[in-house]
């Protein structure tokens, strides 16, 4: 099995470009199953999580092919509307076809996808959607079964603004009979850019990025051509790397308003930043403070993003107190920095972390989920001597040759197969 070892390095130095946002190419890709023809895309990651759609996909019809970031999805006439365990299980955004399938077949059958590190991650507002669009919902045997003649537009309030039951919604929404509210959206960046790809496939989405969306719903879409956002979950990751080391950093390809909020607490830390309009420079400093964050939908501080500044918080002068909103089971990366001597107390969705800058040391560590091996990864680059990030098949769900981009900034890191 794949693992990593990051040997502590010198201040990171350079500049390096984000990728295509792994959250916002999920949803779009499953949104090509509403129309058929030849869909088009740039800036699509190389990830595992991809690989995982495209096998899904393919599974129902729709061949996805690749040339570097430019994938072509080429939807044909099919009878597969099963989304079965086996991929499901690597990859809970594969509910993500549930919708599309229900709105352009009127049948769907996809696999539950069971638990997940970070929390127990219901569906359950998914599927109260759907129904109230009119859908026959069951669950058997492991499955969620979904049946309806045309879906219907209405008025759907979520309890919590969730961000795959809000694309759930726009995409089922979007080939329904007449207009739906969602109500209590999510309002982060990868709504807005599956809302504009759904608007260039010929649907009728306004509101996306507010709290208040509605979908007018269409007869029929077409197959389209689109460009996907860059990540701002691993632009903030590259200038955490910054940050960690002292470095100077200029993380490219990054649009500033959908980092905002960790751009202010680096600030609020001690850190200086430049601001371009898709760019951001990290300038080196020493002696940064511990800050408190919490975690909440966006505009506010990303949960994707926790477990990272968890690992710059450990080198902080001073407390931080770092509050999980969202998810009430991500801190499993704080016994894997304990482990290499940070001061963290767990609380129920409360961590104390006092800083102790250079004092941690490498040992081999297990990443247990995406954004956790991320943070090992930024903690090894600090500790002395060597971290060995066992597990990285993690990693590789989400990050595009991060070893590979750490390095090319001055980072002593090794991937081992
Ligand atoms: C998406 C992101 C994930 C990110 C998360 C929160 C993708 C592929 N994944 O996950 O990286 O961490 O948003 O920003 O885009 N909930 C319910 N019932 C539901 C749905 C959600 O109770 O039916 C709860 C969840 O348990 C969680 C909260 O709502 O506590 C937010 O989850 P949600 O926004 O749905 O996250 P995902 O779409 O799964």
């Amino acid at each position: 099995m794949d693992k990593m070892t990051v040997k502590k390095s010198p201040a990171l130095r350079g500049t390096v470009s984000a990728g295509g946002s792994k959250n916002s190419a999920l949803p779009i890709l499953f949104s090509t199953l509403l129309a058929e023809g030849d869909h088009w895309f740039e800036n699509i990651p190389q990830l595992m999580d991809i690989d995982s759609t495209a096998l899904l996909l393919g599974s129902l019809g729709a061949e996805l092919t690749r040339d570097g970031s430019r994938v072509r999805v080429r939807v044909g006439k099919t009878d597969a509307r099963i989304a079965h365990y086996d991929i499901v299980r690597k990859m809970r955004a594969s509910i993500l076809c549930l919708g599309p399938l229900l709105a352009r077949f009127g049948e769907a059958e996809v696999s539950l996808p069971g638990g997940c590190a970070i929390g127990t991650r219901p569906i359950n507002l998914h599927l109260e959607g759907l129904k109230e669009m009119g859908a026959e919902i069951k669950t058997e045997k492991g499955y969620v079964i979904g049946k309806c003649k045309r879906l219907k537009g209405t008025t759907i309030l979520f309890d919590s603004p969730t961000v795959g039951g809000t694309e759930n919604i726009m995409m089922a929404a979007a080939l329904a009979e007449g207009t739906t509210i969602i109500e209590n959206a999510a309002k982060e960046p990868e709504i807005v850019d599956l809302a504009n790809y759904l608007n260039a496939m010929g649907g009728k989405v306004t509101g996306a990025g507010s709290g208040i969306i509605r979908i007018e719903g269409v007869e029929r879409l077409k197959a389209a051509e689109h460009r996907v956002i860059p990540d701002r979950i691993e632009a903030g990751t590259l200038l955490l790397a910054g940050a960690i080391t002292g470095g100077e950093v200029l993380v490219k390809n990054c649009i500033v308003d959908h980092v905002e909020a960790l751009l202010q607490k680096l600030e609020e830390s001690g850190f200086r930043l430049t601001r371009e309009k898709t760019a951001v420079t990290i300038h080196a400093h020493r002696g940064w403070r511990g800050v408190d964050v919490t975690t909440a939908p966006f505009p506010a501080f990303a949960t994707d993003l926790q477990a990272q500044f968890m690992a710059l918080m450990t080198q902080a002068e001073g407390t931080s107190i770092i509050t999980e909103s969202v998810f009430e089971n991500r801190f499993m990366h704080v016994q894997e920095l304990v482990r290499l001597g940070a001061d963290i107390t767990p609380k129920t969705r409360v961590a104390v972390v006092r800083g102790t800058p250079g004092k941690l040391q490498g040992a081999p560590v297990m990443a247990t989920d995406l954004r956790a091996s991320a943070c090992l990864v930024l903690v090894g680059l600090v500790a002395q001597g060597e971290t060995e990030v066992n597990r990285i098949y993690h990693l590789d769900r989400g990050y595009e040759r991060l070893e590979a981009k750490l390095e090319s900034l001055g980072a002593l890191i090794r991937r081992h197969q």
